[in-house]
């Protein structure tokens, strides 16, 4: 049930109408991205800090809480870079982004709120240094972009999953969904 990341981004590209204009924004302002990136990751994990069960996450090894403000940066940044022109490296990278996070076991519900303090924390950024509302919009569209690569990835690694130990086939398995979903 695994989607082809390249595929899903034009998709999205559409779905969100993330246009060349709005790409070349973000380029142009690749170095004021890399410059509020550690504000951006402070107010970020603070935020995630501030739920017991995400905070035991940020801090259960060793080093992980500093590794994850230069993951934060790095990921910040390449909004606005695209890396390959958000093309076939930027899908695949945001596609292992969801992943990684099923893997560890962070439950989807605080996806879209963590993605939500980002957009609210750049969004006043953006105000109090006088941005221009084009760079806003663009900067909304990738990050909802990204948002919906983390949460596709938790249906379909799920999926995959499920598939995979029973052997049933994606129709067999699309087929329970429903009808489960319609005695509920
Ligand atoms: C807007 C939502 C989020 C974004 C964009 C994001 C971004 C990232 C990125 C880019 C990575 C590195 C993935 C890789 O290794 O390829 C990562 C890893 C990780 N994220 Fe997130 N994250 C988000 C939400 C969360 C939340 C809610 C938590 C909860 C605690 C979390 C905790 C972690 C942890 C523990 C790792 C692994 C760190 C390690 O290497 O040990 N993230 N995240």
């Amino acid at each position: 049930m695994a989607i082809d990341p390249l595929a899903f981004m034009s998709t999205l590209e559409q779905r969100m109408e993330f246009t060349s204009e709005d790409k070349s924004i973000l380029k142009l302002n690749a170095e004021w991205g890399l410059t509020i990136a550690p504000e951006m990751a402070d107010h970020f994990y603070t935020y995630l800090g501030r739920d017991a069960e995400m905070n035991a996450i940020l801090n259960q090894t060793e080093g992980r809480i500093h590794r994850l403000h230069q993951t934060f940066i790095r990921w910040f940044h390449e909004m606005f870079t695209g890396l390959d022109d958000w093309g076939n490296t930027y899908s695949q990278n945001r596609w292992r982004i969801g992943v990684v996070h099923v893997q560890i076991g962070i439950q989807s519900q605080h996806i879209v709120p963590a993605m939500a303090k980002v957009v609210h924390e750049v969004g006043k950024k953006l105000q109090s240094e006088g941005k221009p509302a084009d760079l806003k919009e663009a900067l909304s569209k990738i990050c909802m972009i990204d948002l919906a690569f983390i949460e596709q990835s938790y249906i379909d690694v799920a999926a995959s999953a499920v598939l995979k130990e029973t052997g049933w086939s994606e129709a067999l398995f699309r087929r329970l969904i429903t009808h489960g979903a319609s005695s509920m």
